[in-house]
């Protein structure tokens, strides 16, 4: 069986776009491979973090992941700090990435020319952490969205060169990004990434909002003025994105859904988009208190960490070894 490997940093309340684009596929695909899903709680920190929030965010988190259908009896599921092998070889990594190659990474570079202030290290060097990520459990597949298919491929890069230098020390994985759903966008402003970060919040639907307030954001939810529902993401991105969600959300095709609602009026078509939405997370919330009720969050975590950690010490064990970090008397 092949093996894959995922992890989602809960630096705010799990969105839409974290389960259409990442959770939903997790579950399909935990079937059919080897899964591991972690709570990427390092690289949360690599910007402050109210300790309070941060705490309750990792375990609404793990909530979510299994009231979104990942089951502990098939899918390993854990916290990144239970598994030391994460810092220790995320600083190897570190000495074996380029400075050229951090420096182009999107994500750190759009921060910098948005001017923030405050940048982190820890920031700077965040790909080659997720690089240990993926690299310890020598995994061959990693399903992200959109914005994270550069790390995975800077991940790459730096496992075919340790390889070359040092001999087979690595699986190299590949990203998986899905065709519908990878970048779902915000409700407000469809030229951007629907984000926790989402300053206004309405542009954003979080899986606890409340049913009715996620409603109202789909309702609002930026349109156009062309007046047709018609597939067209270059003119009528709003509308596009809207199909996007409810296509990957009901598995129907997003032809589909377009033709069912060519003659109608766009109010139309979010009632159907919210109906959809609401649907699943109503689902998706009845879990999450079942779960967090339930008490069972600690035992799934300490069983998926010690069984994360077995194959994660044997890959950062060989590497040490390897690289002659170790002293043989
Ligand atoms: P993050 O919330 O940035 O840690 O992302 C966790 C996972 O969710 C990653 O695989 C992202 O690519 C994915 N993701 C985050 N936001 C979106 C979005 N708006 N559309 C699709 N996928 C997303
Ligand atoms: N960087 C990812 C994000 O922001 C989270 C992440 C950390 C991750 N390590 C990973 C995703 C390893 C996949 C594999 O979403």
């Amino acid at each position: 069986m092949k093996r894959m490997l995922s992890g989602i940093k809960p630096t705010g309340q799990l969105t839409l776009g974290n389960y259409i684009g990442a959770l939903r596929n997790f579950v399909k695909y935990q079937d059919e491979y080897e899964m591991y899903v972690f709570i990427a709680n390092l690289h949360c920190i690599t910007e402050y973090q109210d300790p309070q929030d941060l705490r309750k965010n990792l375990t609404d988190a793990v909530a979510l992941y299994l009231a979104c259908g990942l089951d502990p009896n098939k899918s390993t599921i854990f916290l990144q700090t239970d598994v030391r092998a994460h810092a220790q070889l995320g600083y190897i990594m570190a000495c074996n990435t380029y400075l050229g190659e951090l420096n182009r990474m999107t994500q750190f570079k759009d921060k910098q020319a948005k001017g923030e202030k405050n940048m982190t290290a820890g920031l700077y060097t965040y790909p080659s952490l997720m690089a240990a990520d993926i690299l310890l459990y020598q995994a061959n597949y990693v399903p992200v969205g959109e914005d994270q298919k550069q790390h995975v491929e800077l991940t790459r890069d730096i496992a075919q060169r340790m390889n070359n230098k040092y001999g087979d020390l690595f699986t190299i994985p590949e990203p998986l990004v899905a065709k519908v759903g990878a970048r779902i966008m915000s409700l407000q402003d469809p030229s951007k990434k629907m984000s926790k970060s989402d300053e206004t919040n309405k542009g954003c639907i979080y899986l606890l909002d409340d049913l009715k307030v996620a409603r109202k954001k789909i309702m609002s939810a930026v349109t156009d003025s062309v007046g047709v529902i018609q597939l067209d993401k270059e003119n009528q991105p709003g509308l596009y994105n809207l199909i996007e969600i409810a296509s990957s959300i009901s598995d129907r095709s997003m032809e589909d859904i377009a033709d069912e609602f060519k003659n109608e009026g766009y109010g139309k078509l979010k009632g159907y988009v919210a109906d959809v939405v609401c649907a699943e997370l109503e689902k998706i919330q009845n879990r999450y208190h079942e779960i967090i009720e339930s008490k069972t969050l600690e035992k799934v975590l300490n069983e998926g960490a010690i069984k994360a950690a077995k194959i994660a010490d044997e890959t950062l064990q060989n590497v040490e070894k390897t690289i002659g970090l170790e002293i043989k008397y």
